[in-house]
């Protein structure tokens, strides 16, 4: 597969999100099939690979550094921290905070450095600038090689780019949920930071895999983000339309359009996709090859501009899911 640069990193033109083996997403595989199915996304040149403390406790860290172990310098392994300003109220403590999140997470991974090191999600009660300043330490110390963020804003962005310049910034982006088309992607671009795209499928609703009567089980975020609903299933409609008749014209799949769609449009622009299916990860990986000219990546702006998108995937309705059985 060809290459992206986020940043100084060189990853795959496409990712792989490990998410779904223990988080988000309902029952997932036994250990030895995940591990397979990771190795075999490998095996399918993917290089970039991404997880976090959060998922599953810790235990996704983990399944993930044992699939990766026997080429783990040959590739770039993502993961992210949380810290909360009820954790850590002084700069001292901050910083000894974070080193424990990190300690933690290569323990779990089995590894001694982070490629790419995120900040999860920002509190807004600690200093961005005092997080970036931390993370220069620690890329001094070589124990992450670049840092990020994800969901930040432009300000945020800005500000933490200053004290230690940030690698890539991971936020939802899909044909579906483009709201940092308008500040943060130009932003990236203009600073030189990579966008790495979470979500880039909208949890499969792109695929045209999943219809008003598919069924959503546990942690499954599809029971509460409102993209999901019976309602919106049909409202949106047209979109799977569009995508479908260039899929068709290109002999590709809907899901293949969407990620060669982004991957058009700016070469900092690397989404991980995330599958527990063989077949998937090689539909998604192999969107690699899959070229919009400049006139069919115009058409499908222009009709996309016409297109009205209901529902979204907010943290709000996720938080719901602990109130259902
Ligand atoms: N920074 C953050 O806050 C944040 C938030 C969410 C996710 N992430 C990261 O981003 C990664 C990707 O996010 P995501 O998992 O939501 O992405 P996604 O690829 O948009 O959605 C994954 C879901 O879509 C299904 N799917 C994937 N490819 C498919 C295909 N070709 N056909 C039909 N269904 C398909 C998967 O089902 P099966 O597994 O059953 O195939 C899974 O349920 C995650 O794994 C995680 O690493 C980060």
């Amino acid at each position: 597969m060809n290459k992206r640069k986020l940043r100084n990193l060189e990853v795959s033109t496409i990712g792989f999100g490990a998410m779904g083996f223990t988080h988000g997403y309902g029952p997932s595989p036994e250990k030895k099939e995940a591990i397979k199915l990771m190795r075999d996304a490998f095996d399918l040149g993917c290089t970039f690979f991404d997880t976090a403390e959060g998922y599953g406790n810790g235990e996704n860290e983990k399944l993930v550094g044992e699939a990766l172990k026997p080429f783990r310098k040959e590739i770039v392994l993502a993961t992210k921290f949380k810290v909360s300003y009820t954790e850590a109220n002084t700069k001292e403590q901050l910083e000894k905070s974070i080193r424990n999140h990190l300690d933690a997470s290569l323990k779990r991974l089995g590894t001694e450095y982070i490629d790419l090191y995120y900040q999860h999600r920002i509190d807004k009660d600690i200093p961005v600038e005092d997080i970036a300043y931390v993370m220069g330490k620690l890329i001094e110390d070589g124990l992450i090689l670049g840092w990020g963020q994800s969901q930040s804003t432009v300000d945020e962005i800005r500000r933490a780019n200053e004290v230690t310049p940030l690698t890539a910034i991971q936020s939802e982006y899909s044909i579906m949920e483009r709201m940092f088309e308008v500040d943060v992607i130009p932003l990236c671009e203009e600073l030189g930071i990579g966008f790495v795209p979470f979500s880039p499928l909208a949890s499969g609703f792109l695929s045209g895999k999943f219809t008003d009567s598919s069924q959503y089980v546990g942690d499954d975020v599809r029971r509460v983000i409102t993209r999901f609903n019976k309602e919106n299933i049909e409202n949106n409609k047209p979109l799977l339309d569009l995508i479908t008749s260039f899929a068709d014209e290109k002999g590709a799949t809907p899901a293949q359009i969407s990620l060669a769609w982004m991957l058009h449009k700016k070469d900092f622009i690397v989404p991980i996709p995330g599958s527990r299916k063989i077949e998937r990860i090689r539909e998604n990986l192999g969107a690699a090859n899959i070229n919009l000219t400049k006139e069919e990546f115009e058409q499908i702006e222009k009709q996309l501009a016409k297109i009205k998108i209901h529902g979204n995937r907010t943290d709000e309705d996720i938080a719901k899911l602990r109130f259902l059985n």
